[in-house]
């Protein structure tokens, strides 16, 4: 196995995104975390896996981010969740103080690798790591699109009974209550979405799918979606070890598109062996637009948040 993939960040979404990498058989795969033993745990229960599902993959885990040397791709789920009396701008700083550190420390031994960051909040997390590693925008990927897209596709699929591989839809804009399904751009086997469902049937697919993480947050009752955010992250990985210039939605430095600028925000891009190949440009109506405008107002509040909060 020549490929190397590190997960900074053991918990929930990180230790899950290590088990569907290492179905797939793709890489080896090391899992960093501050507390001591659990990275080291999860990754020998997960080696002692291998065997019964037949895949010959290493996994390491470790409290120091030499572990993680000549990695290819570096994914970042190391965060706090907001505590109780916590502001949202208290969040901001002590996940940017845990996201900035894992990309300073892990750029000094994979200087090469693409960084794929799912701790929230993420277009401005994603900005973080970019900005503070002095990484060039095709190497940083935030990972949002596939799993608010991936809800929808769900949602479809459960309304209409079809396979959900029939089922092509598109979220763009940030990942937060603002983000955009856009409907027009959707489709289930090629006939337009709109045509398969009435119009408020769709419109509550559209809303379900915007409150998709919290749906979970609130049947879990403690912390939040893990299976579908790494599977995600996994999927992300695949295009780019396999350079299978897949074009799927996910944050990434706006340097003009969609009329943004300075800020991560979810587009279609293409993702390949140099992480994003290109940024894909929608012909948008004036609603989408004005949608997608909003969405990255709310961005672009975050982001100007974190400016103030840390020195980048
Ligand atoms: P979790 O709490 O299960 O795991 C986070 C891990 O980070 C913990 O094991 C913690 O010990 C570790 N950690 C904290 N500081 C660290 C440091 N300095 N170095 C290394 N590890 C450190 O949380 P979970 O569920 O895995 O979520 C992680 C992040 O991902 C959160 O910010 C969450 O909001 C976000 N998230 C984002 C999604 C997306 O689609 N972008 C989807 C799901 C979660
Ligand atoms: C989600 O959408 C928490 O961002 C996470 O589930």
């Amino acid at each position: 196995m020549t490929a190397k993939v590190s997960i900074i960040g053991a918990g929930m979404t990180g230790s899950t995104t290590a088990h569907w990498l290492a179905e797939r058989e793709l890489a080896d795969i090391v899992l960093v975390d501050i507390v001591e033993g659990m990275p080291q745990g999860k990754a020998l229960d997960l080696m002692e896996a291998m065997p019964v599902v037949g895949k010959d993959v290493t996994i390491t885990g470790s409290n120091d981010f030499k572990a993680t040397e000549g990695s290819d791709i570096i994914v970042i789920t190391a965060g706090l969740p907001r505590k109780p009396g916590m502001s949202r701008d208290d969040l901001l700083k002590t996940n940017a103080e845990i996201v900035g550190k894992a990309t300073t420390e892990t750029l000094k031994y994979s200087p090469n690798a693409i960084y794929i960051i799912l701790t929230n909040p993420l277009d401005t997390m994603a900005f973080l790591a970019m900005k503070i590693g002095k990484l060039p925008p095709n190497r940083v990927i935030g990972q949002a699109g596939i799993l608010d897209s991936a809800r929808m596709r769900t949602f479809v699929g459960m309304e209409l009974g079809v396979s959900v591989e029939n089922i092509n839809c598109f979220v763009l804009g940030g990942h937060g209550d603002t983000m955009v399904p856009l409907t027009r751009h959707s489709n289930v086997a090629g006939v337009p979405l709109k045509d398969t469902m009435p119009a408020e049937k769709l419109n509550a697919i559209v809303e379900r799918t915007r409150n998709g993480g919290g749906e979970i947050v609130s049947l879990l009752k403690s912390g939040s979606a893990y299976y579908a955010p790494s599977a995600a992250v996994a999927q992300m990985v695949e295009a780019i070890l396999k350079d299978k210039q897949l074009i799927v939605p996910a944050a990434v430095f706006m340097q003009g598109e969609y009329g943004l600028k300075d800020i991560f925000f979810g587009a279609p891009v293409q993702l390949g062996r140099n992480g994003i190949e290109k940024i894909i440009e929608y012909d948008l109506n004036d609603e989408e637009k004005a949608a997608l405008l909003r969405s990255a107002a709310a961005v672009q509040e975050t982001t100007e948040a974190l400016v103030k909060l840390v020195a980048i």
